[in-house]
């Protein structure tokens, strides 16, 4: 991220974020509307110029739905791009027909064709959508939303519920998104698609307004396709009270920075004691400020924080787990030499020519056989090794996991996730209940990295 380019947006008046409370009104049978359509935006600011965006429901980031804990997530899904696309529903402990890969739970859908999403939302928290299909190029266009599963008595009222999605975008010198560059084999084979411009909420350096001596729940969901974001919540003295969706039973303060990876959301509680505005900012490099929160409102007698009700998720029983690998490999300054790619052992040559520079167990992208096959409702522990020179995060569907060790040591905090992080040469092991069944995704959510091997199944029968 460029500090001087990014500042140059504080000369044009600071945007004031809206956050459209999306009642998207249902139709008779329960359905609410969802389209993927192209449109345009503003992403470098109100003097920029437009960027051609692909986006649900013509908004970005696409429309809040929000459900309570329980209900049932309703959405006659059109396609009105030119290309086949598909919906995944981030986090969600969910149906497998549901999932919305394409090419495994279901085939994409077709430019006009229509896809009813109909799924319950077991778990409270912040969630994500997000296409499916060529993620690496639906996703860093527009195509994510934020995916909210309210509790059943939620402590924070709407105005003090903020979403924040975090994104960033490759701008090109007009300050347009930089579409050339998808699909670039450097990007795959390096980092992933790495942008030099972050919004939030689609708007960049927006004023987030907030009360004083009020909690609020600040939801922040990181869509870009490959940017991990070090932020310091600590720093306007926020806490942390759930990571991926999964809430903790007390505040925790962390102290200097916490990287939130892509598709890891991590939600947050502050309160403002004095008059504003509260500067958010970005730890990367020289910290710069993305996002300041006006805060609004006499100074009333302070409010008590009230915790909202966790999950309960079943816990792994690790008398009886099975263990398995997940050896990364590939990549720029890798070592890889060959992997398995369709049935056959190849040179690292050859799958670079094919595409491929990365792989999960010596398998570059889906193999015949599924990395691991799990009983339902078999713990299963995943000790992974980064044996590649660039972090990656990793997802896995329809299952929350818990984080248990990291380079051998024990985490004070074994904390629920759906995506993980690993740095270079890294190891990190994770345990499952594999409660779910069906053929269930696990890739690296850097999205080139999944499109170029970073990606296989499971299995839970
Ligand atoms: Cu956020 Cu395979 O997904
Ligand atoms: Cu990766």
């Amino acid at each position: 991220m460029n500090r001087r380019q990014f500042l140059k947006s504080t000369s044009s008046a600071a945007a004031l974020l809206s956050m459209p409370r999306f009642a998207m009104a249902a139709s008779g049978d329960g359905f609410v509307q969802l389209e993927a359509v192209k449109g345009q935006g503003r992403l470098y600011g109100e003097d920029g110029g437009l960027s051609d965006l692909w986006l649900y429901n013509g908004k970005l980031p696409g429309p809040e739905i929000r459900v309570k804990r329980g209900e049932r997530v309703k959405v006659r899904f059109k396609n009105s791009l030119d290309e086949p696309t598909s919906v995944h529903w981030h986090g969600i402990r969910i149906d497998n027909a549901m999932d919305g890969v394409s090419g495994l739970t279901q085939p994409a859908v077709q430019p006009g064709e229509t896809f009813d999403y109909d799924f319950v939302a077991p778990d409270a928290g912040t969630y994500w959508y997000h296409a499916h299909h060529m993620s690496w190029n639906q996703v860093p266009r527009g195509l994510a939303g934020p995916l909210i599963v309210e509790e059943d008595d939620n402590p924070f009222s709407p105005d003090a519920d903020i979403i924040l999605s975090l994104s960033d975008w490759r701008l090109d010198d007009n300050g347009l998104l930089d579409t050339a560059s998808f699909g670039a084999r450097h990007d795959f084979s390096h980092a992933g698609r790495l942008g030099n411009w972050l919004t939030i909420n689609g708007t960049s350096l927006p004023d987030i307004p907030v009360t004083i001596g009020r909690w609020h729940r600040i939801r922040l969901i990181n869509t870009s396709a490959s940017r991990v974001l070090d932020l310091a919540p600590s720093r306007f003295g926020a806490k942390v009270i759930a990571l991926d969706g999964q809430g903790f039973d007390t505040a925790r303060d962390i102290d200097g920075v916490i990287q939130l990876a892509p598709a890891q959301r991590m939600d947050l509680v502050m309160k403002p004691d004095g008059a504003g505005p509260i500067p958010f900012e970005m730890m990367t490099g020289q910290p710069f400020i993305f996002a300041n929160f006006v805060v609004s409102g006499e100074k009333a007698e302070p409010e008590e924080l009230r915790m909202p009700a966790t999950n309960s998720l079943p816990e792994p029983d690790f008398a009886n787990a099975r263990s398995f690998p997940l050896d990364m490999a590939g990549g720029a300054m890798g070592r890889m030499q060959s992997a398995t790619m369709n049935g056959q052992e190849m040179s690292m040559r050859e799958l670079v020519q094919a595409g491929n520079f990365w792989a999960f167990n010596g398998q570059a992208g889906m193999g015949d056989k599924p990395l691991f096959s799990a009983k339902r409702g078999e713990t299963i522990i995943l000790e992974s090794t980064n044996n590649t020179a660039f972090p990656h995060a990793i997802h896995l569907h329809g299952h929350h996991f818990r984080v248990l060790e990291r380079n051998g040591e024990k985490l004070a905090h074994p904390d629920w996730r759906d995506t993980f992080t690993t740095q270079r040469g890294e190891t990190v092991k994770i345990a499952l209940v594999a409660d779910n069944p069906g053929k269930w995704l696990v890739h690296c959510h850097m999205l080139g990295h999944a499109a170029s091997g970073m990606m296989d199944w499971f299995e839970v029968a």
